[in-house]
């Protein structure tokens, strides 16, 4: 990550201590008329958009009163770290938002708090450490090189997000399970995006309404297909005898189980096979849809990845010492994500005692929002902000600040499957490059962004599909 140079002797000088604020004292915000209900309102309707016009008038610290909350908006990236990571202690995440995920989630490590959350982390972290994904490279790359042999050679219109949906659920499988999605693909899918839309809208309610109402059937079979499919591997695993077990995350799970039962019930390890299903298919999906939109539409950033991975690779599949030499491919994944980023606000923090910040003293009970997707489009750190560069990730760029890029959050809660996201889409993308040229239809116009837990294009992306011949 770049970092601005900063001299030790005019330290003072260049970074002047900020203003410090009496307690009661709110940071500036937009009106909040009597309820702010009103701010509630306009940020359902588009909360990217919304989050941008406010930085735009009051700045990177922005207080919502939205009754009975105070709500604070950060944006400014040195003042986002001192929150997430120095000030970690004093957080727990907002509760509606917690409530909403743990229906599906149950009580994994992305619910779970303090203690349980520390000793949950600590127990997964190995599964996912640098050199256990360096291990799966190889399965990643089958996995890839099974899923493009079913890719038509030419098309005019291929359902991309799909596809890409069906081959990254693929890959967390055989890392959960050791097992294929196959036939599962389609139906996953479908129960993904449906619990997505409706998480989405009841984190803007103040409590769900129960399932069983008669509404609620999409819900409840969205459920129910997840639940199945999860189910299903964990009971064919416990049918087997503990040596017949292989290497893989349900078994380290199930190894925990066996040592505590009391601690790490079956039920525990569903819930941490449910957030890795969930959390390392769909985030890793819709980056690689916006990376293939993006190279579709920069055909000479397409050119100079492709010339790279040919020059790297020729044409056999990547290793896990390959991937640094993939610099420039790298480049095209960390713009698609500045530009993109998959997850584009994290979910809300709530202040357990009262805190400094900024040189303003926030009470216990404030709220947090951290709009990554607002920090990643800041003109002050990317110059013209909505354009495609690679170059601003290339080494001896123009340096941008500590926290101005953060798709996987940071802090303790940074994401916990950011070594397996970045490897398998770089092993992804430099495969895809070896046999596929991406192109958009005449005429096409650029996908429009909408949050749906994860930020996705309006309508599922389709992308011709040709020789790679065509561009070199
Ligand atoms: C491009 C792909 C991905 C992106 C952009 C992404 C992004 C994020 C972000 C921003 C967070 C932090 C949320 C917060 O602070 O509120 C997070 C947490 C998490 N991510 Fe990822 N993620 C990706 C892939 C994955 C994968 C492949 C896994 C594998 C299982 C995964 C598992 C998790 C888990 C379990 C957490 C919760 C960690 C905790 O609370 O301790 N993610 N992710």
């Amino acid at each position: 990550m770049n970092t601005p140079p900063s001299c030790p002797f005019h330290a003072a000088a260049a970074d002047p201590a900020p203003q410090v604020h009496a307690s009661g004292i709110w940071p500036p915000g937009p009106p909040a008329g009597l309820t702010g209900w009103s701010l509630l309102r306009r940020m359902s309707r588009d909360l990217l958009g919304t989050l941008a016009a406010w930085q735009r008038r009051h700045g990177d610290v922005v207080h919502l009163r939205i009754w009975p909350e105070h709500q604070v908006v950060v944006s400014d990236p040195q003042l986002v770290r001192e929150l997430l990571a120095g000030q970690h202690d004093a957080l727990i995440r907002w509760e509606r938002g917690v409530q909403v995920f743990s229906q599906v989630h149950g009580n994994s490590v992305l619910i779970a708090e303090g203690a349980a959350w520390r000793a949950q982390r600590q127990a997964l972290q190995p599964g996912f450490s640098q050199k256990s994904v360096q291990a799966f490279v190889p399965t990643i790359a089958a996995a890839t090189e099974r899923a493009l042999a079913q890719w038509p050679a030419q098309a005019a219109d291929w359902p991309l997000e799909s596809a890409f949906a069906a081959l990254t659920m693929d890959v967390i499988m055989r890392r959960m399970f050791s097992a294929e999605i196959g036939d599962d693909a389609r139906t996953a899918e479908e129960a993904v995006h449906v619990a997505g839309v409706v998480a989405n809208a009841e984190m803007y309610w103040p409590a769900s309404w129960p399932d069983w109402m008669p509404w609620k059937g999409a819900k409840r079979r969205a459920l129910r297909a997840l639940n199945d499919l999860v189910d299903r591997h964990l009971q064919a695993r416990l049918d087997l005898p503990r040596p017949a077990w292989p290497e893989d995350l349900l078994t380290r799970l199930l190894d925990l189980h066996r040592g505590d039962p009391t601690v790490w019930t079956l039920r525990a390890v569903r819930d941490e096979c449910m957030t890795a299903f969930l959390a390392g298919h769909e985030t890793t999906a819709a980056t690689l849809t916006w990376w293939a939109w993006c190279m579709a539409a920069h055909p000479s950033a397409q050119d100079t990845a492709r010339q790279e991975v040919v020059a790297v690779l020729g044409g056999r599949a990547p290793t896990a010492d390959d991937l640094p030499a993939l610099r420039y491919l790298q480049q095209t994944l960390q713009e698609t994500q500045r530009l993109y980023p998959a997850v584009p606000v994290l979910m809300g923090r709530r202040a357990t005692r009262s805190l400094a910040l900024g040189g303003w003293q926030l009470p216990a009970r404030c709220l947090f929002m951290v709009p990554l997707h607002l920090m990643h489009h800041d003109p002050r750190w990317f110059p013209e902000p909505e354009a495609f560069r690679p170059e601003r990730f290339a080494d001896g760029a123009p340096a941008f600040p500590r926290g101005a890029f953060m798709p996987f959050g940071t802090g303790p809660r940074v994401c916990l499957g950011q070594h397996l996201a970045l490897t398998e889409m770089t092993v992804i993308a430099a495969m895809l490059l070896q046999g596929f040229a991406l192109s958009a239809s005449a005429g096409m116009a650029p996908p429009r962004p909408v949050l749906n837990v994860t930020l996705r294009p309006e309508q599922p992306l389709r992308l011709a599909l040709g020789p790679p011949s065509e561009f070199r």
